[in-house]
């Protein structure tokens, strides 16, 4: 059991545990204390949980509302949760994230723990305090930052997950090599087939390696002023595919496809030497992400326009610079918009 912590300031230190079996240890965690369990149906939460009352997230991302929230915060208020309860979210990015926009809600903030049952969840979503809801306007424009104490991590919950939802989470782990860890990335190139069979020990030390790494940058900077930004590696093309796609893409799916940009435009303007971008390149083919042809970029260009990282007319842009290794660059729209057109014809 590989455990690691996170000290943020003002808030309690979050632990992670990374290992398997750790249902009983759940339980005596929990102890007396009163509880809940918000869960995704596609699972059944730990036997251990057994007994404590709970609510399954119907809907996955589309009721990933503040109706959603409202629901479970009445379940919560229902099961007579005190200030003291504990929430657990047992699921997805969907279940953490709406499960812990409703903890720092409920009676002005409950403890809660993330157990992450896909991929993405692990390497990405169940770390970090970001909470969050979507509104008809757009995606997490709703949230807040409530880390969750404490993040129980076993792969074995993957073992049923689909496919796509797999390979969603394994872009977030190429984002993490690609721009923060040359050591993973070369663990994704020597070890994929492993990764790809899904081998337990495999991905224990590849959701080590993004957690270290994502824990390590939320300390220097948990709020994103600085640092965290580095997290968007390949998110400013990826949030604009999915949005553009009316989210019917698995995000990592976007993602890898917005890392491929990100090589292309790092590698156009000097930012990255050719040779580390073509093993970049060739990583995220050998993950199975091809560098698809683009939607055409006038259905883009109003989702880039408006991205979160932009400031005044600048839009931020986390660029890799080497094999693990990335900086944020301010872009103007048009190098973006340019950079992308030559993307599509290459
Ligand atoms: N808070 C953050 O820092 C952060 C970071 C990245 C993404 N996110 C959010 O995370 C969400 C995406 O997370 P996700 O990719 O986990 O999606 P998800 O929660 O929708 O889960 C994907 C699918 O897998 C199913 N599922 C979950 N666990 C399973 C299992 N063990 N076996 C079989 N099926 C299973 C779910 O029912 C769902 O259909 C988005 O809403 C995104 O905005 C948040």
């Amino acid at each position: 059991v590989i455990e690691l912590t996170c000290n943020q300031p003002g808030a309690p230190t979050a632990t992670v545990t990374i290992g398997g079996g750790l249902g009983e240890a759940l339980r005596a965690a929990v102890g007396n204390r009163r509880a809940f369990v918000y869960f995704d149906p596609a699972i059944r939460p730990p036997k251990a949980l057994d007994g404590i009352p709970s609510l399954a997230h119907t809907g996955g991302e589309a009721a990933k509302t503040l109706a959603g929230c409202e629901r479970l915060l009445r379940a919560m208020s229902d099961a007579e949760l005190d200030r003291d309860s504990l929430l657990l979210a047992c699921g997805g990015g969907v279940v953490g994230d709406l499960g812990g926009l409703a903890a720092a809600l409920y009676l002005r903030g409950i403890e809660y723990w993330q157990v992450p049952t896909t991929l993405l969840a692990m390497v990405d979503s169940s770390v970090g305090g970001k909470t969050a809801a979507n509104l008809p306007q757009g995606k997490n424009l709703v949230g807040a930052f409530h880390p969750a104490a404490r993040t129980l991590i076993d792969v074995g919950w993957l073992g049923s997950l689909p496919e796509r939802e797999f390979r969603s989470g394994l872009a977030e782990a190429a984002k993490i090599a690609i721009g923060m860890d040359a050591e993973l990335f070369a663990r994704l190139e020597a070890r994929h087939d492993a990764i790809e069979r899904r081998d337990e020990a495999e991905l224990t030390t590849v959701v080590h390696r993004c957690v270290a790494a994502k824990l390590a940058i939320v300390e220097r900077d948990p709020y994103e002023h600085g640092d965290r930004r580095l997290l968007n590696l390949g998110h400013t093309l990826g949030h604009a595919l999915e949005a553009a796609a009316d989210y019917s893409i698995p995000h990592g799916l976007c993602v890898a496809r917005g890392l491929h940009f990100a090589i292309h435009l790092a590698e156009t303007t000097s930012a990255m030497p050719p040779r580390e971008a073509m093993r970049a390149r060739a990583l995220l083919e050998r993950l199975g992400f091809a560098r698809d042809p683009l939607p055409p970029i006038a259905t883009l260009t109003p989702y880039l326009a408006r991205d979160k990282k932009r400031r005044g007319t600048a839009i931020r842009f986390a660029m890799p610079t080497g094999i693990g290794t990335s900086e944020i660059r301010e872009l103007d729209l048009q190098t973006l918009l340019a950079a992308l057109a030559s993307d599509v014809a290459s």
